[in-house]
């Protein structure tokens, strides 16, 4: 993996930028099929420490590509889309930055739009531009977290039905201020109440907030929709063993979790390799001699789940004789553990293997892959029946 030059020594923001990209694409290939319209909107646009004149290295460069590759797609199918973008950007510089590119780069199928000002202030005016129908994908990533990803700031735009959000929580800063008096009145307003993390390893911390502030999200629906489910990525520092931001992500599809956690499964390896050559350059600074070996070359040492526990969580949640596995069940898996469809059918495998469970759509147990199929009979998936108790 070879970070491009552009995003030296911002190595975050090329594995945030990575998500995006797999995301979109992904999302963008799957509401295009029922969808004639879908908007985007970037509250929080840059362009920020560009390196790159097109703005490729920035989630303006990176969104227009994947809107135009997809409007190309979708066309090759017969499905005629149209995009609409709107960029926010406060500083004025940025802001004219931003300007030019876009005038300079219309692409038929795709309109942009592109307001200067505070994100708290726009609100009202980006839900007029959105409409009450079309899908809206919202990506809120700023720099800090005051007037932006306190609950009540984001609720107009929670409320809004057909709409997916990727939020950059800045979980560091959280970590940093949350057990301190000053910070008591913006803590109530992120997580609802002060988080008390004061028994916890930071590990347990990590959890606790970003579940606290997953479970708030939730809180604020829309009148119409699925039920709100939410995933994340942790973004760990390049160099530090730390969590840097968390990007969080809001939908009220199921099949949004699944996709997004393929996304997410993806980026594990990326994120790995790139920190350990980012430290390893930082090491080859410090000695000014190169290393034998190329640490990036390294890509076994992603952190790998131990499925006796997805077996023992499996066995817990099949409560009766037998359970129905389709993608609703998938998503709620998930999201409760942050464990991948890879783990879960590892671990399905080898509890048929060993005679406990039995997929009744595939008694012999003879398939290789997709050992219970989530999507089969129209994403209500297969029974699973438990033998032994
Ligand atoms: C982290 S950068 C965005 C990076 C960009 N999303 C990307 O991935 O390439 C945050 C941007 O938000 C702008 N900004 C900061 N506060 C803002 C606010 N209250 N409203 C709108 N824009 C703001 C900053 O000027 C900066 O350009």
């Amino acid at each position: 993996m070879v970070v491009p030059e552009n995003y030296r020594g911002r190595e975050q923001a090329f594995v945030k930028h990575r998500l995006l990209k797999t995301y979109l694409e992904r999302l963008f290939m799957i509401i295009g099929l029922s969808q004639p319209v879908i908007r985007y909107v970037d509250c929080f646009s840059g362009p920020w420490n560009e390196k790159d004149e097109q703005l490729k290295d920035t989630s303006i460069g990176i969104s227009l590509g994947i809107m135009k590759k997809c409007l190309e797609g979708l066309r090759g199918i017969g499905r005629n889309v149209t995009f609409h973008a709107l960029f926010i950007e406060k500083d004025r510089r940025a802001f004219e930055k931003l300007d030019v590119h876009l005038k300079a780069t219309t692409m038929p199928g795709i309109s942009t739009t592109a307001h200067n000002g505070e994100f708290f202030d726009l609100r009202n005016e980006i839900l007029r531009w959105c409409g009450q129908d079309d899908f809206v994908f919202f990506f809120i990533d700023p720099k800090g977290w005051k007037n932006i990803v306190e609950i009540p700031t984001l609720e107009p735009l929670l409320k809004r039905p057909n709409s997916e959000f990727l939020i950059n929580f800045m979980y560091d800063f959280v970590l940093r201020t949350h057990t301190q008096e000053s910070f008591q009145d913006e803590m109530k307003a992120i997580f609802g109440k002060i988080p008390d993390t004061a028994s916890l390893n930071p590990k347990q911390k990590d959890k606790h907030l970003i579940n606290l502030y997953r479970s708030k999200l939730k809180e604020i629906a829309p009148l119409k929709g699925g039920k709100p489910r939410t995933a994340y990525v942790p973004i760990l520092y390049p160099v530090k063993d730390r969590t840097y931001y968390h990007l969080v992500y809001l939908t009220r599809h199921p099949k949004g979790i699944i996709v997004f956690m393929e996304a997410s499964e993806k980026l594990d390896p990326v994120q790995h390799q790139v920190r350990e050559k980012a430290k390893q350059e930082k090491r080859e600074n410090r000695t000014r001699q190169l290393e034998l070996f190329d640490s990036a070359d390294d890509t076994n040492v992603v952190v790998s789940v131990d499925i006796e526990n997805v077996k023992t969580y499996l066995l817990k949640i099949i409560t009766g004789s037998s359970m129905r596995f389709g993608i609703e069940k998938l998503a709620d898996m998930m999201e409760e553990t942050g464990w991948f469809e890879r783990n879960f059918q590892t671990a399905f495998k080898e509890l048929f293997t060993k005679g406990i469970l039995v997929n009744i759509d595939d008694k012999k147990g003879r398939r290789r892959k997709n050992h219970v199929n989530f999507e089969a009979n129209r994403n209500k998936g297969e029974e699973v029946i438990r033998l032994t108790p």
